[in-house]
């Protein structure tokens, strides 16, 4: 469920109409939805109501500080996988103490700066990375807290772009030499070992998989227990899937996932992190754009948009499918007509959907991409000297720009022509 509804026919971000915004900030922008963002955290917290746990969202899917003070503000912890992550999230008031360190190439000034700063606890991936972490702990004279990030060779069932739990991915430690891996962390005077971490994909649509990585996560913390460490939280990252399309084959619900988890890990009494982006973001945004052009091709019509690959790349990256629709309610009983939509990139790959039924759609009409607030503006980029698109956060009646876009001036004018030239 969002907060994104047509109101006397015209598309409302809450109580203000999403033209209102475009006519004050251009096309095209995201707007992101407080209420919509604050109810899937929620859902998230109360699904594991009864454990000890934390919600780290994981700020990698929408990480503008307005969107983290909004839900730190709410309770959340970060899940951060780079030193830029680490200091944006303190910079939204995020304290260290509530920021997890995830991802597989952490290098030694990014784990200076957590160490200094603060740091809930760190994701380890690999043995060098452990190696390390050591080395800099000592040398700062402190303790790392980690988990070790195990891979436990589960097919998430997820575009393969996207899946992080199979042997072949470079996520975590084969499950299967994990005790030696903690036995070795236990010899290291840098660290301190307090549990598990697990992620194995994003956008699963299933439970099955977790199940499975799960019930390996539960053994894995029983053996190591009896070889004498200490595992007091289990990280069991993100990756819940959002219906980016209706169908009657809604992914599982946040509720579903809790139950599981008290199901397969609720008798070890860790405490438990979950890291879940997408699902929190996902829905809670819009992409909003403006038909420039309709255009009649051979066979076929375009709704040249201008919005582009770069300020929305999953179509083109993934092939993922995202709801366009119109800002003005069609006319009910109205006749679909398909178009291939796209965006002015001189590329292609610049192409949201083909052949997509729509109402009949003319130049200056509005239309949004649903489900576009997590991995979209965060993936945006200026290719084709587009500058780079703003963000808008909508609460109740008020709107807010929360990202300007930068003026022509200021893009042109971040290079720099060395004086030799
Ligand atoms: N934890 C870890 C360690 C992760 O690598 C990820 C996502 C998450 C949590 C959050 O997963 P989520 O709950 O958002 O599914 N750009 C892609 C998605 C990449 C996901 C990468 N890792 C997309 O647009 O679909």
């Amino acid at each position: 469920m969002d907060h994104f509804l047509y109101r006397d026919g015209v598309l409302h971000a809450e109580d203000v109409p999403v033209a209102d915004i475009a006519a004050e900030v251009g096309t095209p922008f995201y707007v992101y939805s407080t209420a919509t963002l604050l109810r899937h955290f929620r859902l998230f917290d109360e699904a594991l109501e009864g454990m000890d746990h934390l919600v780290c969202y994981a700020m990698k899917a929408n990480s503008n500080q307005a969107v983290l003070r909004t839900l730190a503000e709410a309770g959340a912890g970060m899940d951060v996988v780079s030193g830029g992550e680490y200091r944006r999230a303190r910079a939204a008031g995020v304290p260290g103490d509530r920021i997890v360190f995830s991802g597989v190439g952490k290098t030694a000034d990014e784990i200076r700066i957590a160490l200094e700063g603060g740091i809930r606890q760190f994701n380890v991936e690999s043995e060098p990375e452990m190696i390390l972490l050591d080395f800099i702990a000592r040398e700062m004279g402190v303790r790392a807290p980690i988990t070790i990030r195990v891979n436990p060779d589960v097919d998430a069932k997820t575009h393969a772009k996207i899946a992080t739990g199979k042997s072949e991915n470079k996520f975590g430690i084969p499950i299967a030499r994990a005790r030696d891996v903690y036995r070795m962390a236990a010899e290291m005077p840098g660290l301190e070992i307090i549990g598990v971490d697990v992620h194995i994909g994003s956008q699963l649509t299933e439970l099955a998989p977790y199940e499975l990585a799960y019930q390996k996560v539960a053994e894995l913390t029983e053996q190591l227990r009896a070889d004498g460490h200490t595992i007091t939280r289990l990280d069991l990252g993100g990756g819940l899937g959002i219906p980016y399309e209706r169908t009657n084959a809604d992914p599982p619900l946040p509720s579903d996932y809790g139950a599981l988890v008290k199901r397969t890990l609720g008798h070890l009494g860790c405490e438990i992190e979950i890291e879940p982006g997408r699902l929190i973001a996902g829905n809670a945004g819009l992409m909003v754009t403006q038909v420039i052009y309709v255009k009649s091709g051979e066979g076929r019509d375009f709704l040249i948009l201008d919005g582009a690959m770069n300020d929305l790349i999953r179509p083109a990256m993934y092939d993922a499918y995202h709801d366009i629709i119109p800002v003005v309610e069609p006319e009910p009983g109205f006749e679909p007509h398909p178009y291939d939509i796209v965006g002015p990139v001189c590329e292609s790959g610049d192409t949201f959907a083909k052949q997509r039924p729509m109402p009949p759609l003319k130049a200056g009409e509005l239309v949004a991409f649903r489900s576009a607030g997590a991995y979209g503006a965060v993936m945006s980029s200026e290719y084709n000297s587009r500058p780079l698109i703003p963000e808008v956060l909508v609460k109740d009646d008020q709107f807010a720009v929360i990202r300007p876009r930068p003026t022509f001036d200021e893009m042109i004018n971040r290079d720099t022509i060395p004086e030799w030239l």
